[in-house]
């Protein structure tokens, strides 16, 4: 129905006639004459419709926003000084010779460019929200992301080879989406919340590289940064270790970055350790963008009379860490300051106290904060050298469980970083390694796989794994995109032996194992090579890439914060006869 795109018309069709289809953006009458912008996938083409020919005058005076139109014409020059810069076909102009109204429109819920649509009313009318420039590039990145990771992976010899979406529970830590099975009375399905196991049996099949752009579900709390359905790509490899593993992915990476963004990351992109992390940043995905560090002091507030300081002090559990703002007092008001505290407070800190440094040469008059009274000349003194303190800066300081000052300053060195212009522009790319191998569980009272329970442990022998699990290391690396984690792996168990102890360890037990895992524990015992992978999360990685601030912004169809598609109005009531027919009955 036609021979261009409206967006990809320029100068070089100047006295062509084109045919066109696409949807009316905007329609404006000026003296006499009618000029409809015309927008398809590609872009937006002014039409001009003359009072010269009637006919067709007429039926564009009939057009209305979003009408769908075909359209043939003569693509011209635009009269001297109506060119429109700031539009790639602002150089032309289509004359309207012949035009179709294809479809009408109701008026459209919302104006394609109103700014402050409310996000309810965009998921609503989805289809309408697409067809917004700046939506339609975000998905258009998104193919062009996809279109660039498999071209990659193709080349390096990765086969795409898909899992079940009906399958058993994978272990990744969140809730599982559950399918009632028909066949099987009280039997259910889970929805993949990885392909983690079948990937490692795909190692073990002999297949040696694999990839998969799929859907995994998870039915966990939802942020701006998830969803219950997301997409990762997943990998896995055999015979590779960490190094050479990381290299590819990284390599993929940078290249992704390099042809599509044009922009150059670091080669190779820095590692560092965990705890290092957590030292420096509070952060196992650290925002290496912003400069602001902490710094710890519990060494300098052992047995001081502030309780608040020394009680996590003393505690193996407890930190007590500081904050330095360089000009903070400056560039922050006492306000702004005291408002620290209830952002801190989301993430269970009881307080902020802050040291205001208004004059080191006058010692403790030159300073102003309300716990100075609390300590001894010392103590300050340490604060001041240990941070590097200069006149006008703030010293924020958390105290508490190591998990709430690092949960609680690290993102308020993320939020002071951005609001204070502190934060660089730019990609800072690591990668984060040397995680724990188990987190204790306080609620369950037993140790937790950090990554998940297939994740191989650094430890050389077993028993130096169950003597201390605290102390031990796995062989699991993320990779960290400016604060986001952007995808997570780690090198597998591939010993029967080694998986029955962790699972051991963890507390899953003998039957327990067997009836989980009790395929994986077979598929290891006959001829499981080395192997490990990792999973990108890709909605993630494209909202990044398109500087999107929710991953639902690239996704076509996304669920709401409470995980439901307003589109459709699903989740949504079923039919008696089917409940039945699945052998379920409702509470
Ligand atoms: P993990 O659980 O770390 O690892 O997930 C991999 C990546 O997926 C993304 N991600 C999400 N994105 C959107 N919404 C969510 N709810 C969500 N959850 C996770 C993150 C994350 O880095 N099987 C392992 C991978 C492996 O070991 O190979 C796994 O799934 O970007
Ligand atoms: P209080 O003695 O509770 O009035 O606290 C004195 C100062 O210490 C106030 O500035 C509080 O914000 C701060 N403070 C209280 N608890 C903590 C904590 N856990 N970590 C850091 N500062 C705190």
């Amino acid at each position: 129905m036609r021979t261009h795109y409206c967006g990809a018309l320029d100068a070089t069709h100047i006295g062509q006639d084109v045919e066109l289809c696409g949807w009316a953006h905007r329609r404006r009458d000026h003296g006499g004459v009618i000029f409809v912008d015309l927008r398809d996938r590609e872009g937006l083409v002014q039409v001009v419709y003359d009072p010269d020919l009637p006919d067709v005058f007429h039926t564009a005076e009939q057009v209305r926003s979003e009408f769908v139109l075909r359209v043939r014409g003569l693509v011209r020059r635009r009269p001297a000084g109506t060119e429109n810069p700031n539009l790639p076909t602002g150089e032309i102009e289509v004359l309207g010779k012949e035009l179709e109204v294809l479809n009408r429109a109701e008026t459209p819920p919302f104006q394609l460019d109103e700014d402050d649509v409310s996000e309810d009313v965009r998921l609503r009318y989805r289809y309408v929200d697409l067809r917004r420039p700046v939506m339609r590039d975000r998905l258009l990145l998104r193919t062009r992301v996809t279109r660039n990771l498999r071209r990659y992976l193709d080349d390096h010899g990765f086969l795409d080879i898909e899992t079940p979406m009906l399958t058993k529970a994978t272990p990744e830590g969140a809730r599982d989406y559950l399918v009632p099975s028909r066949t099987h009375a009280g039997k259910f399905f889970a929805l993949p919340q990885s392909p983690q196991l079948f990937k490692q049996l795909l190692m073990m099949a002999g297949m040696d590289r694999y990839y998969q752009i799929v859907r995994c579900f998870r039915d966990e709390d939802l942020r701006a940064d998830r969803q219950p359905e997301f997409t990762q790509l997943d990998i896995e490899t055999s015979f590779l270790d960490e190094d050479g593993f990381m290299g590819i992915m990284e390599e993929m990476v940078r290249r992704l970055f390099s042809e599509v963004l044009d922009t150059a990351l670091p080669d190779p992109f820095p590692r560092m350790t965990y705890a290092e992390a957590m030292r420096r940043f509070g952060s196992d995905r650290p925002d290496l963008r912003c400069p602001l560090e902490l710094v710890d002091v519990g060494d300098l507030m052992q047995g001081v009379e502030f309780k608040v300081f020394a009680g996590p002090a003393a505690d193996p559990h407890g930190r007590v860490a500081a904050l330095r703002v360089p000009r903070g007092g400056e560039r922050m008001s006492r306000k702004e300051i005291d408002d620290c505290t209830g952002f801190v407070a989301i993430y269970g800190a009881k307080g902020l106290a802050y040291v205001k440094v208004n004059e080191l040469a006058k010692g403790r008059e030159g300073l102003q904060s309300p716990i100075l009274k609390f300590l001894p000349d010392a103590a300050v003194q340490g604060i001041l050298a240990r941070t590097g303190a200069q006149d006008g800066d703030v010293i924020f300081f958390g105290a508490d469980k190591a998990k709430v000052v690092n949960e609680s300053l690290g993102a308020l060195r993320v939020k002071l970083g951005e609001d204070l212009g502190l934060t660089e522009p730019g990609w800072r790319p690591l990668w984060v390694v040397d995680f724990p191998m188990f987190e204790w569980d306080e609620t369950a009272d037993r140790w937790m796989a950090l990554h998940h329970p297939f994740t191989a442990p650094k430890a050389e022998s077993l028993d130096a794994l169950e003597e201390n699990p605290a102390g031990c290391l796995s062989r699991a690396y993320d990779m960290v995109l400016n604060g986001t984690e952007v995808g997570g792996g780690s090198i597998r168990i591939h010993r029967s032996e080694v998986q029955s102890r962790v699972f051991r360890l963890l507390g899953i037990g003998e039957d327990e194992a067997q009836e989980k895992f009790g395929f994986l524990l077979a598929a290891l015992r006959y001829g499981c090579p080395p192997h490990g992978g990792m999973a990108f999360g890709l909605d993630r990685l494209v909202m990044l890439m398109s500087g999107a601030r929710t991953i639902r912004d690239v996704m076509a169809f996304p669920k709401t914060q409470t995980a439901a598609c307003l589109l459709t109005g699903a989740p949504s009531e079923v039919a008696p006869a089917q409940l039945r027919e699945l052998h379920v009955r409702l509470r």
